[in-house]
């Protein structure tokens, strides 16, 4: 629990420049998994820092983004593609081929082999050394809303109705937010080495306590974080205000 997101934001960038260095000593790559949305900001804001003041190299990183919006082309506004285009990915020095967003123009049918081949891209890296994530209010992790269960992969998911009012703001609308996403699953989550979860402000308090404290169960799949070995939740005094 931190005193404030700046600071928790600090203490993962600190684990991410780690692996960075450590592996770019090595001359091997390292493998980012990336959330979007308003929490992890701050987080890039300051590997963007870091990279312009302190030298932080970003040209042997690999990156998988959670999830993507079913429908949206990369270039609309509010696709993960160019949120992370906006928020990271076009002020540091990654090589753009070596950055991964699933595909939300796939037809229908192509989805299922879409899905498979961005897990397979994922293990032919090696897999995911850190995993970032964010928390939505009904307990989603990437967009595995109530009723993923652990074994879950990549795949095409439907929203849920708290999602998508939640996103409404955005997208001018709620009747303008996509009806589904493509998502990695529960499982694919697990399967990243060290997973860090951020959250913050009293909105996501409920959900955090019911993640940390509760039984893990398919209603709220961040709950299944319990079952990784190498995972911290990341909260300020706001989200912790509910954990007994
Ligand atoms: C985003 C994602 C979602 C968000 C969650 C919280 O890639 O996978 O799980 O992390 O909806 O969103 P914010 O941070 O906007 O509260």
């Amino acid at each position: 629990i931190y005193e404030d997101a700046d600071r928790a934001c600090g203490f993962v960038a600190d684990a991410i420049e780690r692996l960075l260095r450590e592996r770019q000593s090595q001359g091997k790559s390292a493998v980012l998994g990336l959330a979007t949305g308003s929490t992890p900001v701050r987080l890039y804001r300051e590997l963007i820092r870091r990279h312009r003041e302190e030298g932080l190299s970003f040209a042997n990183v690999v990156t998988f983004n959670l999830d993507e919006y079913y429908g949206l082309e990369g270039t609309h506004p509010e696709s993960y593609r160019r949120f992370m285009q906006d928020q990271l990915f076009d002020h540091v020095d990654l090589d753009p081929e070596k950055t991964h967003v699933p595909d939300g123009t796939v037809e229908r049918e192509d989805v299922f082999a879409s899905c498979r081949r961005y897990e397979e891209k994922i293990e032919e890296v090696g897999g995911i050394d850190i995993q970032i994530l964010g928390i939505g209010r009904t307990g989603h992790i990437g967009f595995n809303e109530p009723g993923s269960g652990p074994e879950s992969r990549t795949r095409l998911v439907t929203l849920d109705t708290l999602t998508r009012r939640d996103a409404a703001r955005d997208f001018l609308g709620e009747e303008n937010v996509p009806r589904h996403a493509i998502t990695m699953g529960v499982g694919t989550i697990l399967d990243a080495r060290v997973v860090y979860l951020l959250a913050w402000g009293d909105s996501k308090a409920g959900v955090i306590s019911e993640s940390v404290e509760g039984q893990p169960s398919a209603s709220i799949p961040a709950s299944f974080l319990q079952l990784h070995k190498d995972c911290v939740f990341c909260v300020d005094g706001g989200a912790a205000s509910q954990l007994t």
